[in-house]
């Protein structure tokens, strides 16, 4: 029997519900920053899977329209709470008063998603329907499970003063922190002394070489595919490549 929506989606909710209890139970220290990490990705992959590929479809039905705006109330709340666990210093006083806050939202969420929501949306969504979109939800579920995980990687290593000090090169011509800082992760996962070594070269060229200016305007106008004749020729102050035959190319 193939598995439905309903049973993808609880098996994150037991995930949750598991990592709070731990985090709940932590004391001041780097296991208790690791755990609310890894609830906070946990808790963003399913809210973001879940809002695409169950309230999206439910919002669509006039049973659904009400609970369904209840429930992403319910993970804004949520939102807001982690957001201001993450600017505060887990060992301060009123960080653990916030996480019972959370706790309580979450596990009142989850209660209500089991008992009430399920069961309407049961109702909505046809068989066939909730087991296509159970492969949908589990395939964007990881996804983004690994985009949050890049990310927090990139976040932790941008923090480092060696990734700063890169970041401020000027020729950089990585497009953005996140991208150049994820760079400097794999290469201090291959060699943890490359970050200090990197930093002190002073240039930032863990995949790539500095470019001068005019070598990023033609990336861009590449990127954007700038039609030379057309309306909008990017202005850059090199020359442009003609268009290639189908019309794709050029710069
Ligand atoms: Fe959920
Ligand atoms: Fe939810």
């Amino acid at each position: 029997m193939s598995e439905t929506l309903f049973e993808a989606l609880r098996e994150s909710h037991e995930i949750q519900r598991a990592l709070m209890r731990k985090l709940m139970r932590s004391k001041v220290g780097q296991l208790r920053i690791d755990l609310f990490t890894q609830l906070r990705i946990e808790l963003a992959a399913h809210e973001a899977s879940e809002e695409r590929y169950l309230y999206a479809q439910i919002l669509m039905d006039d049973r659904g329209l009400d609970s369904s705006r209840d429930a992403l109330a319910d993970h804004h709340k949520m939102d807001i709470i982690v957001a201001d666990l993450q600017t505060r210093d887990h060992a301060g006083r009123g960080w653990m008063q916030n996480v019972k806050k959370l706790s309580m939202e979450l596990h009142d969420h989850l209660r209500e998603e089991e008992t009430i929501f399920f069961q309407l949306s049961g109702k909505i969504l046809t068989n066939p329907q909730k087991i296509a979109l159970a492969k949908k939800y589990r395939t964007d579920y990881t996804r983004m499970h690994k985009k949050l995980e890049r990310d927090e990687d990139a976040r932790s290593w941008f923090g480092h003063s060696s990734a700063r000090k890169l970041w401020s090169v000027p020729d950089c011509l990585h497009g953005s922190a996140s991208s150049c800082a994820r760079s400097l992760v794999r290469s201090a996962q291959k060699d943890p002394t490359a970050l200090e070594e990197i930093a002190a070269r002073g240039e930032c060229d863990v995949a790539h070489q500095p470019r001068d200016k005019s070598d990023r305007e033609q990336e861009r106008c590449r990127t954007q595919r700038h039609s030379v004749d057309g309306p909008r020729d990017c202005g850059g102050a090199h020359k442009h490549r003609p268009r290639a035959k189908d019309g794709s190319g050029g710069g």
